[in-house]
């Protein structure tokens, strides 16, 4: 069995934030990833975070808190809650300033001072993201990452799967506690490696799990955000919010076979045109203000429509008119390198691109510090809703927002821990597997993941209608019950426990979607 003070599930910028934080202030800390410490959506964000951008030499402030929380309240299609913007364009640049570049000293480009130089990008009314060239989630990640190693009161757990949030009196031994609030006490965690189920009792717990644009066919998200945090949340009784708010990215390169790659909408910032196959440009048609820097929905269902009506299973970025005015290579060096790997060469030719499900703006509803409704459990990150986010997420806030909600959770946690003894651990039943436990099939595993992820993109998409979410919930309604079976008879596995969450998360999804008959940010039905 393991103890902590604070248990920190997940760790991307949400995750490894709040368990540097919340060790700075004495707390003994287990972070648990899922993959090898490194490896999260975090290092994916290659366009950047905002940050506090200094006055003009003639004292002028170029940009203030009102401006910012103006441009995400714009994004956000008027379902922001706005205590959350306030809190974000107050305290989140300065963050960024004062931890990301002074403490971890992450790369980012750099004026002629030798201070981060922030740029522009679409819906930001003035310049005021930093970047690591077109790697920065990475850039965060590596000085995230290795500020947790070396940090003394930081233990972390790597290949953990969450199977469960620990609660009581759902894992009470005492039925009794059949009275008591629902309350977190830890997680039981599976060992990837060695197959075993460890207890993992803490004070507090916080879900940095990530999102879940794995359920959708295309995706922007690498294969591990399969939703695990929501789901086991939502097992938990948490309350959870906007699930129908999925925010697609109008340009993933297209490779078929290949999993999609994210090509950052700073490349249409810097003047890349969308193109059918013929070479045509066709923004005109959807968005002739705002061409290709229309807002990431409009532009979205734009490609998506050219798409139905040519029959074409992608269409283009033509790259070339960046390259008349910038140098790709030491502009775009990561872009560069992923479209080269795929023998396209962006200087000659335009290059295949979808839109592809990029991030996830419900989730497990959290207060300004990141409390959900369940005592014991905080939310940060992609996997909580802060309300920021409204309907539909200013590109380049999402980083700041998990950077935000780490930090400030870690401290709400640490401060009620305090005054806490941790719970006796024979309180709780271990982890018991079934009798029999039938080994998983990695196939069948694959097939039903198809299944979700082709029904989510399909009937659950940039465009959704009645018709469509009903025969996607009653598909998906069914397959829920064949899994669930299946997981309460089978041996333990990660896939077989991503496959849960999957299936679970496809559930609130088109719930969501299905109930919300108004069209408003990126949750659009043609009905
Ligand atoms: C991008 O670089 O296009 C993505 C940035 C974001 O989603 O915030």
């Amino acid at each position: 069995m393991l103890t902590a003070d604070i248990l920190v599930l997940g760790a991307g910028i949400a995750g490894c934030t709040a368990a540097i934080r919340a060790a700075d202030l004495g707390a003994s800390v287990i972070l648990v990833a899922k993959d090898a410490l490194g490896e999260s959506n975090t290092g994916y964000a290659q366009g950047g975070i905002i940050g506090s951008v200094p006055e003009s030499a003639n004292g002028e402030k170029r940009d203030t808190p009102e401006l910012l929380a103006s441009d995400i309240e714009s994004a956000g299609a008027g379902l922001c809650n706005d205590e959350a913007v306030r809190l974000l364009a107050e305290q989140g640049p300065p963050l960024c300033h004062e931890f990301l570049w002074e403490r971890l000293q992450v790369p980012f480009d750099q004026d002629a001072s030798g201070e981060p130089d922030p740029t522009a990008e679409a819906a930001h009314s003035v310049p005021r993201i930093y970047h690591a060239k077109d790697a920065t989630g990475l850039a965060i990640q590596l000085a995230l990452s290795a500020a947790v190693r070396s940090h003394p009161g930081i233990t972390v757990l790597e290949g953990r799967v969450l199977v469960d949030l620990l609660t009581d009196p759902h894992h009470s031994r005492d039925p009794r506690h059949v009275y008591d609030p629902i309350t977190v006490w830890g997680a039981y965690l599976f060992d990837a490696k060695t197959g075993a189920v460890d207890l993992c009792l803490a004070k507090r717990t916080v879900l940095a799990t990530g999102g879940l644009g794995y359920l959708y066919l295309h995706t922007t998200n690498p294969a591990g955000a399969t939703g695990d945090g929501l789901a086991a949340a939502y097992r938990a009784n948490a309350r959870i919010v906007n699930c129908e708010y999925i925010q697609f990215h109008p340009t993933s390169l297209f490779v078929p076979g290949k999993p999609r790659t994210l090509l950052t909408e700073a490349l249409r910032g810097e003047g890349a045109h969308l193109v059918n196959r013929k070479g045509q440009r066709f923004m005109s048609k959807y968005a002739p203000e705002h061409m290709e820097l229309a807002p990431r929905d409009v532009v979205s269902r734009a490609i998506f429509q050219e798409m139905a009506a040519s029959g074409e299973p992608c269409v283009y970025l033509d790259l070339r008119p960046v390259a008349a005015r910038l140098d790709l290579e030491t502009h775009f060096p990561n872009i560069m390198a992923i479209c080269r790997a795929e023998d396209l060469e962006p200087t000659r030719q335009p290059v295949p691109v979808v839109p592809a499900a990029h991030y996830f703006c419900g989730g497990v509803l959290v207060d300004l510090h990141g409390r959900t409704s369940l005592p014991g459990l905080f939310a940060a990150g992609e996997v909580a809703c802060t309300g920021v986010h409204g309907a539909n997420r200013l590109a380049s806030t999402s980083l700041l927002e998990g950077l935000l909600w780490g930090h400030r959770a870690a401290e709400a946690m640490v401060a009620e821990a305090g005054g806490l003894a941790l719970p006796a651990a024979d309180g709780f039943a271990p982890w018991t597997p079934p009798e029999h436990a039938e080994a998983t099939d990695p196939l069948l595993i694959e097939q039903d993941w198809n299944l979700i992820r082709t029904t989510l993109w399909n009937y659950a998409g940039i465009v959704r209608s009645k018709a469509r979410l009903e025969q996607a919930r009653e598909d998906v309604g069914y397959l829920y019950h064949r899994i669930d079976r299946f997981y309460r008879s089978a041996a333990l596995s990660r896939s077989l426990l991503e496959l849960r969450s999957g299936i679970i998360c496809a559930r609130l999804i088109l719930k969501a979607a299905q109930m919300n008959k108004e069209s408003r940010g990126c949750h659009y039905r043609v009905d």
